[in-house]
This record gives C-alpha cells, structure tokens and sequence, in this order.
C-alpha cells in the first residue's frame, strides 16, 4: 500500500465508487473489498468446501491460516474456517445448513462448483431485501453442489462499497427424486479467527425494548433467539461482536442484521481452537422446511457491517444503507406529518362526534395527520374493548352510522394551522389477528393458526390468522383493499399484538411471513402514496423485513420520556432514526407514572422521524399549551435533518446523568444536538458535550453560547451547557457552519 494514501483514496483510485472491481477472484480465491473493509474466502481445493480468510479491515493479500495442531478427536473441517458448514465430514461446530434426506440421513458434503460476478444485486423471490444500481453494489454468487444428494447451494455475496457492507443469503435447489426436510438454514455464517470479543444484543420485553446487554464470547455457544414468530420484544435479530477495548468512536464493531420478521436464531460458537462461527439465520425450532423434487428454498438476507470506527460507525453504515438501499417507500426520504393519535388520550370510548372534536383540537395545535386508533370496527361484535371485535374490519355502525367516508371528510376539512393544508386521516388496523368473539372466527375457525385439537392459547383475547393459507392472505388483501378504497386514508398503522403459539408445524411460521411479505408487498405498491407505520405492541416487529415494505415503525409502548431515551438510543445501534415512531404522551405517564416537562418529552420523541403526540388536548395544563406552538416549529424544523442527516450518540443515558444525541447534515453545514440533564445534581459539574462528525477546520455558531467556535474545538474541548439545578431538563442547540 502506498504511504499515505488513504482507505477511501485507494478505492477511488481501484474503481469502486463507480462500484467496479468491488468483487475479484482468482485462483479460487474471492475478494470482496469496500472503503473500509475487505472479506476474504477461497475454495479449498481438496474439499471444494469454502474456507474463511478474512472479514474486517481492509486486506489485499491471502496469508496461510492460524497453525493448529493436527491430531486426536478434532482435525480435518473442525479445525478449519468455513463459509458454508454443513453437517457431518469432520466439523463438529454448529452447521449453517441441515438438511434431512429421504432416507434420514443429515450429511451433507457442498463443494464448489462454479460462480458468477455481477454489477448490482438481484431481489429475493418474496423476501425484503437490500437493493442497490450498479455502481451501488457487486454481487457473487457461487454455486455448490453435494453430489451425494443431488442438492445444489447458491450462496449469494453482496458488497455495498460504501457502507462497509455485505448481504449474503443463499438459495437451495433439490435436483433429486425425493423431498428433503431443511432443519436448519442460516443466513450468515462465517468463522472468525481466534479474536478476544464482546457480543452486544438488544434484549428487552413490552414496554422495555432495546436494551444493549454484553457478554463475553466465550467458549461453547453464545447466542439468542425468538421462537415468538417474529422478531420480537425479547431479542431482536441484531447483534454485534466488538474488541473489549471498543467504544463509540473507535475500535472495532462487527455487525449483523437479519432482514427477517420472523423467529431467528443468532449465535457465536467457539470452539477448542478459538475460531468464532458467526450464525445468523431461522430458528431450528421453526424450521424443518419441506423442499419437494425441483423446488428452491430461498434464505432471508442477512446483512454483515463492519466498522473500525466503534459501535457509532457501525449504526451510521447500517443507517446509511438502510435508508438508501432497503427502505423502499417514497416517504423514507421525506420529513413525515406531525400527527395525533387517538390511543392513549382516548382509548376505545369515542364516537365519529368526539373523534372530530379532538381532531379540531389537534388542528388548533398545527397537527398534520390525525390518527384513529384501535376501536373504530365491529357490528355484531364491537370492538369497544380488546375482547371482541378483531377480524371484523367494517365501521362500527353505533360510533360511525354512515360509515368511515363523512366522518374522513369532516376530518379533512380541518385545515391545518398556519398553512392552506388540510388535515389529513391515519386509521389503524391489525389485519393478521381475529378475536374468537367476532364474525369472522365464527364463520372460519380452521383460518387461526393451530396444532390440531390443542388449545388455541390466547393472548390480549386474540388468535392469529394463518397467513400461511393463501385464502387467508386474499382475505386480508380484499379488506385492506376495501378499507382504504372506502375513504381518504393518507396513512396505516399496522398493528400486532400477540406471539405466535400453537402452529401446524414449525415451518408455518416462515410460510406465514413469506404470506405477510406477499400482503404488504401487494398494499405497498397498490397505495404507495400511504404512509405505512409498523407497530406490534410497540417494538415487537422492528426489523429490517418490514423496514424494506413500511418507512416507519412504532418504537414502543413506553412513551415514558425517560424510558424511551434508552429504548430510541438501543434501537438505533442497528436501525435509523429516521425509522422510529416517537410521540410526546401525557402526564404522569400512564405505564411509569413519571412526571417529566413537555419540553423534555418533546425532544425525545423529536429525535425520531415520525413525529407526533398521543394525548388528549383538551387535558394540556396551561404550561403545557403554551410550550406548543414553539414546539411545533422546532419540530418542523428539526425533521429534515432527523430524515437525512447523520447520527452520533454521543453519551448514553446509562452510563451518565446526562445524555446527548447529534445530527448532521451531510454536507456537515448543520448540526441538531439534544442534550438531556436526567436528575438535577449539586455536584459533579455535567462534562462538557464533545460533538462529532464537524468539519474540524470550519467555524460554526452554536445556539447556546451564541458564538462561533471551530470544528475541532466542538470535538475536543466540547461546550458547557448552562443546565438549571432541576431534574429532566433538555436542549436542543443548534450548529451552523459560518
Ligand atoms: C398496541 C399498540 O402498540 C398501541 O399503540 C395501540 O395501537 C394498541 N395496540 C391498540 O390496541
């Protein structure tokens, strides 16, 4: 390497902005290589099995692997780094693919027979996937075939040069004369060397997701799962591996991202040699998929990051990649309504009259987009609490006598304040759900996922439609259909309220995502001027699958400000703020009980991108109303750098009393920082805020101090915010290069 000459310099000068040369093999020998990142494998050739090299910062050259003592029980594949395992030949570590042959054996020996190198990236047949143009992306897929069962691997590489990013997954053809049973498929699976490393996952519950928890990756298996049905509260389908010495800013961060809604498994298995097997993929619980003589599996994506610039790095190239290449919605780019829902200030006790009130009161506000939640359906069984109703998708005729039409219409007569734009109408919905006390279950018992006679165990009252069954999937496409063909709806929020429990059999619950991607796909493009929000009781389904369909999603139940800090700032190690659904509720917090200043509440639901309230207006104190109006410009002003900018956490609320969070436009002339005081205190003074990502060179005034200081000064000596000797107190300041 040139002295010099840096990373980025280096892959302009070799091609890659224009998105050539990102992939070259030779000899067997692939390279995949983006600004600041390389991955290496090779065929080996006595095996035809593909062996790890490399997967980290950047690196031209092939070097022999890590010398290990041949001999006793562990040789041969076990003391190798593989791309692809399979099972039996010598590998006793976890496979990547297990499949069952018709005469029960699990063996299987894939060998390399022949690869391909493209610009750009072919889609997932009925999977959400990453996308990208030519110059965006280069994809290999290379084919393995196992000749002892007549089953052929397609292992698919994509590298996204300038996120530091591959997205792999892999297709499985059976070109034989009987079926095959897969019972295990992992998305992602490579060996890392013998490397001293952290697992960092977000672990949570309703109403207390996204937790970053850390553990030592030590030997034998550590790992998480959801076998929920979907990707769920508990453990979401991230994680990532870090040096002990890695921090925000610097060292490394390996990240990994299922593109998945559905039960996953993630796992680092290592093994007496210190190889790390990195496995990200379906649950085995929920696998065993049935692949006939001439069908193909294909594998969700998976999605690998690598960062040498810490966990901060990490999420800003996920973020990236994400808004620019998996979100697909027009609205991923465009600053969203400020909006109003109904759910927490009004519950199921309203009718079409009280509705238009609070939508007049939200008008007053400057609200753009009011929101009907849950409560609005059901005629012979109404949905005026959660025990019935569900299923039973027509206008309560008792709260809406002529229908959702009129009563939209009314709502959008409201013009909006200070503007000439009308108020807009959101409905919610959970389509995938019914209640045993609805019509709809009554008419079709067999639609609700089951295990023959077992109990259908309930859950918020409610069973789960099979998705699975393509009669199911039409019903659920006709009503959406027929829901949004029946008034002006300019936005959805598709809710979810229960795990998956009792199913036919385990491979029902990658059936039924496979029928609810098929779904949203369909609405998706139907109605791609609808703003689509993902909730499922807060965050249960916020993945990367459904990021592809809906621009946004709700990120919690918790609206407690204090609460949400830490559930927004979990969420966005993997997934951009742009994506969140964040709104200021009322106080004392109906799950915390907390008191905490409208101000403080505004700014962290204004970190996200779907900005909003869910409070009854009528019940603002006076201190309230008047902190509204300045709230609401600061949040139409703060939203198009939130949608576009770049994103820093900058302190924790875990680790210090007083938290911040930093966007910055990407021509870095702009910069939005929230800064949070937690608990009031005498004494330590707060540590001064250093900000990030600043041209060091530039000047820039900030909002606080009213004056100019460089770039550099900003990052190093960091400002002193004048905080008030009170709890929960929050700025917003701003940065502006001179
Ligand atoms: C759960 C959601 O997370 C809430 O926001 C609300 O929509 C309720 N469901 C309605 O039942």
């Amino acid at each position: 390497m040139k002295a010099g000459l840096g990373v980025s310099a280096l892959a302009a000068l070799a091609g890659l902005a224009l998105g050539q040369n990102a992939i070259t093999e030779n000899s067997g020998n692939f390279t995949l290589t983006a600004d600041g990142m390389s991955y290496l494998f090779h065929v080996d050739q006595a095996s035809g099995d593909l062996f790890s090299d490399h997967f980290g910062g950047p690196s031209t050259d092939f070097t022999p692997p890590a010398q290990i003592y041949q001999g006793g029980w562990s040789d041969g594949l076990t003391n190798v780094r593989r791309e692809f395992p399979d099972v039996g030949r010598s590998d006793f570590r976890l496979p990547a693919i297990h499949i069952q042959h018709a005469d029960g054996n699990t063996v299987s020996a894939f060998a390399y027979q022949s690869h391909e190198i493209l610009q750009g990236k072919p889609s997932l047949p009925g999977l959400p996937a990453t996308y990208g143009e030519d110059a965006d992306v280069s994809t290999v897929q290379v084919t393995l075939y196992d000749n002892y069962s007549d089953v052929t691997a397609v292992l698919s590489y994509s590298v996204f040069p300038k996120y530091n990013a591959v997205a792999r997954s892999f297709q499985l053809h059976n070109n034989g004369s009987d079926e095959i049973v897969i019972e295990r498929a992992y998305s992602f699976s490579a060996d890392l060397p013998n490397l001293d490393l952290e697992m960092i996952e977000l672990q949570g519950d309703w109403a207390a997701e996204m937790n970053r928890v850390k553990r030592k990756v030590q030997y034998g298996e550590t790992g998480f799962r959801s076998t929920e049905g979907y990707s769920s509260h508990i453990h979401n389908p991230f994680f990532a591996l870090v040096s002990p010495t890695t921090t925000e800013t610097t060292g490394e961060a390996w990240g990994f991202n299922l593109v998945y809604t559905g039960s996953f498994a993630a796992t680092a298995e290592r093994f007496s040699h210190g190889f790390i097997r990195v496995l990200l993929g379906l649950n085995p619980l929920h696998s065993s998929l049935h692949l006939a003589p001439g069908d193909t599996f294909t594998s969700p994506e998976a999605v690998a990051v690598y960062s040498s610039e810490g966990l901060g790095g990490m999420s800003r190239s996920f973020h990236n990649l994400y808004k620019n290449h998996l979100s697909r919605g027009v609205q991923t780019k465009q600053t969203r309504p400020i909006l109003l829902n109904s759910w927490e200030g009004l519950g199921f006790d309203y009718n079409e009259s009280s509705l238009v009130t609070l939508a007049g009161e939200a008008e007053a506000l400057g609200i753009e987009l009011f929101v009907n939640d849950d409560g609005w359906f059901g005629t012979e069984y109404p949905r005026d609490n959660d025990t019935m109703g569900l299923g039973d998708w027509t206008p309560n005729p008792a709260k809406f006598p002529d229908g959702l039409g009129p009563y939209v219409n009314d709502v959008n007569n409201y013009t909006v304040l200070n503007s000439t734009s009308k108020l807009q109408f959101g409905l919610w919905m959970e389509p995938e759900m019914v209640n045993p006390n609805s019509t709809l279950y009554h008419e079709h018992p067999d639609w609700v996922l089951h295990s023959g006679q077992h109990v259908r165990t309930l859950t918020r009252n409610q069973l789960v439609l099979n998705l699975a069954l393509p009669e199911v999937q039409e019903f659920v496409l006709s009503t959406v259909h027929r829901i949004l063909d029946s008034a002006n709806i300019q936005y959805i929020k598709w809710d979810n309220n229960r795990g998956i429990h009792e199913m036919p059999s385990p491979a029902t619950d990658h059936a039924y995502i496979l029928g609810l991607y098929r779904i949203i796909d369909n609405l998706t493009t139907t109605y791609p001027d609808v703003l689509w929000e993902g909730c499922a009781s807060g965050g249960g389904r916020f993945d990367a699958g459904l990021l592809h369909y809906w621009p946004q999603s709700w990120a919690s139940d918790d609206t407690d400000a204090s609460n949400r800090l830490t559930i927004q700032l979990g969420t966005s190690l993997a997934y951009p703020p742009s994506a969140m659904g964040c709104h200021v509720s009322a106080v004392p917090n109906g799950i915390t009980n907390r008191n905490i200043s409208i101000t403080y509440r505004a700014h962290v639901a204004e970190m996200c991108g779907s900005f909003g309230f869910e409070l009854n207006p009528s019940e603002l104190s006076a201190e309230e109303s008047a902190a509204i109006p300045s709230i609401m410009a600061e949040a139409h002003k703060v939203n198009p750098i939130v949608i576009t900018g770049d994103f820093y956490r900058l302190a924790l609320p875990d680790e210090t009393n007083w938290p911040a969070a930093q966007f910055i436009s990407n021509d870095t002339n702009t910069a939005a920082v929230f800064a949070f005081q937690q608990k009031a205190t005498v004494k330590p003074a707060a540590p001064p805020l250093r900000l990030q990502g600043l041209d060091p060179q530039a000047r820039y005034w900030n909002s606080v101090d009213n004056v100019t200081y460089s770039g550099a000064t900003y990052a190093n000596a960091g400002i002193n915010l004048p905080w008030a000797t009170a709890d929960y107190q929050s700025m917003l300041v701003w940065l502006y290069k001179q």
